[in-house]
């Protein structure tokens, strides 16, 4: 059996560092980091999202700012708050949560946040240093820098000779993810729905990364023995053995089927998932330490 890698603890370690790092910037400097979640709309999985997200926020230490904004918000009024806080010297990192309604223009209002307080990674500066292998100056889209910890946890900071296989090629996930691997000098194949014979690209992967969103799509008998699974999938499914009406997550991978070849894999829930919140710390501080013009911490 697969040893079951513990996204939920390595989270909590993270945070605790980031919280050490808030208070002593407080201690030296008077500052607080500050964080702004902007939400549109009614989407009750992007609620709880965003809720979590500003709890773990004042849990670090941070000065924690929600924007809840209704369903019919302008694009106009939208990029007027992204300038205001983009303007805000309290505020250290912008995330708009995604998806945004329909009627927006998403990628107009994701590339109007300043670049330096993006700790979503998202905007084309930071993407763009991420693809040009600087790691070290800009910011990088949470998920990935999450589940890259939990990669090097298992493979160390090198990973010369492995191949690596990401399924999903979203900007927030898959791409980000594919460079990081590739930085760390995994040989790295791209796979998406176009892909022919997923089933035997994945089988070539030393690590196995997926994120389609299909829940348990990736079967045990696509997962070499002895690989490193990483699922980011959180899909919500019918369980009628829970009870009537119930629902529980899970991920993109069969998990039972998939831990009986791999050596390693991360269980959703408590997986991948928490890596996310805690790296949305991490860059925050990072962020307030470089408008501060001090060196930004590791995680
Ligand atoms: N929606 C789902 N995941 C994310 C994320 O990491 N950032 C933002 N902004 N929206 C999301």
């Amino acid at each position: 059996m697969a040893v079951v890698i513990d996204g939920k603890a390595k989270a909590a370690s993270v945070t605790e560092a980031v919280r050490k790092s808030a208070e002593a910037l407080e201690a030296e400097k008077g500052v607080k980091p500050g964080l702004a979640v902007v939400i549109v709309g009614n989407d009750p999985a992007s609620h709880a999202y965003v809720n979590s997200k500003s709890k773990m926020a004042k849990q670090c230490g941070f000065n924690s700012i929600q924007h809840t904004l209704p369903e019919e918000t302008t694009q106009a009024a939208l990029l007027k708050l992204v300038g205001e806080l983009n303007a805000d010297a309290s505020i250290h990192g912008i995330l708009v949560q995604l998806p945004l309604p329909k009627h927006f223009n998403s990628d107009e209002i994701i590339q109007s946040i300043l670049p330096e307080k993006d700790v979503d990674g998202l905007s084309v500066l930071n993407a763009g240093k991420l693809a040009t292998g600087d790691l070290a100056t800009g910011l990088i889209s949470c998920t990935p820098a999450g589940a890259m910890l939990l990669v090097r946890g298992i493979h160390g900071e090198d990973l010369s000779g492995l191949n690596a296989v990401v399924i999903g090629r979203s900007n927030l996930f898959g791409k980000p993810m594919g460079q990081l691997l590739l930085n760390a000098n995994a040989t790295v194949t791209m796979a998406h729905s176009r892909t022919k014979d997923l089933a035997g690209i994945c089988k070539t992967a030393d690590i196995l990364v997926a994120a389609v969103g299909r829940a348990a799509m990736v079967k045990g008998d696509w997962v070499k023995p002895g690989a490193t699974v990483i699922d980011v999938g959180i899909n919500r499914i019918q369980a009628p053995e829970k009870g009537e009406g119930k629902s529980k997550l899970v991920g993109d991978v069969a998990y039972d089927e998939a831990s009986a070849v791999a050596a390693a894999i991360t269980p959703v829930p408590g997986g991948v998932g928490p890596m996310t919140i805690a790296m949305l710390m991490a860059n925050t501080v990072i962020a307030a330490h470089r408008a501060l013009g001090l060196t930004a911490p590791k995680f």
